[in-house]
């Protein structure tokens, strides 16, 4: 499609997706907070809303405790979530960091599908869909202290100009200063995600207790490990619960060239998560 012509009709479908009454008549009740019932699946497929703005009352009544999130960039489009990433930017400014409070938990395990829109450009890379906070959190290339760890995932294109999936991990005595990516990537070699395709993500996460590498990590895609790992997230219980859940969508990276000159969205459904402990 063109390019102008595209802007022109998402500028369009956003501002009638304004207008009308969104909530109103979808209304529900909110499901709680997630991981209040042991070993029981919390799940939200967003087809009981209609198109439109995917407001932060909206996302407090699927997702329980929400923080951070950004209606601007966030609609319902065919029962899924799209994500928009704004041309031009990087990090928050151009796209959604939220955050998810759950239950206090030592292990979890969460599933939903990511699926890039047709006119996708890959850029350099980014951060998408929901991961996982341990104690205070990390990120932002600020190494972890020990207190907060996160697990996380990128889309990241290489100098070859492939384009894959990779872990993304903060935890007590990582490697850098930014996220570990543990040099995986999902798919192989010579191989790149493509658009218009359901990508099913897997993750599962497990406390450590004190200073040992006695936690754990999983990543799937496709049923196909991409990441399985003990790892240390925390040097000290009092921090070393799973606290949070993150929602992010945004490009970057730090520098300017991970930016897209072209307006991105990701769609996001049927997520699914579920504490063991
Ligand atoms: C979501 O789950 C439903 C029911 O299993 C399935 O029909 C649909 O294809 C799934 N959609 C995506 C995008 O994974």
């Amino acid at each position: 499609m063109d390019f102008v012509l595209f802007v022109t009709l998402a500028a369009l479908i956003t501002s009638s997706a304004t207008a009308g009454p969104v909530l109103s008549a979808r209304q529900h009740e909110p499901q709680g907070r997630i991981g209040s019932v042991l070993g029981k699946a919390y799940s939200v497929d967003f087809d009981r809303w209609p198109y439109g703005r995917y407001s932060s009352e909206a996302a407090s009544a699927d997702f329980g405790d929400v923080s951070g999130w950004d209606a601007d960039r966030t609609i319902i489009s065919g029962g899924r979530l799209r994500g928009e990433l704004e041309p031009g930017k990087i990090g928050g400014a151009g796209g959604t960091l939220a955050r998810i409070n759950v239950v206090r938990g030592t292990e979890y395990e969460m599933q939903y599908t990511v699926n890039f829109h047709s006119q996708f450009q890959w850029s350099r890379g980014g951060k998408l869909g929901w991961g996982f906070g341990i104690g205070d959190g990390a990120g932002g290339c600020t190494k972890a202290d020990g207190d907060g760890a996160s697990l996380r995932l990128m889309w990241y294109t290489d100098d070859n100009a492939r384009t894959y999936f990779r872990p993304y991990l903060y935890y007590a005595a990582m490697p850098g200063r930014c996220g570990d990516s543990f040099g995986l990537r999902y798919p192989p070699m010579e191989e790149s995600l493509k658009v218009s395709t359901n990508y099913v993500i897997y993750m599962y996460v497990r406390s450590n207790t004190g200073q040992n590498k006695d936690g754990w990590a999983v990543i799937k895609v496709n049923g196909v490990t991409l990441l399985d790992t003990p790892v240390q997230w925390t040097d000290n219980n009092a921090k070393r619960s799973i606290t949070n859940l993150v929602f992010h969508n945004f490009r970057g990276g730090s520098q300017d060239y991970w930016a897209s000159d072209r307006v991105g969205y990701i769609y996001y459904d049927n997520f699914s998560v579920k504490r063991f402990g």
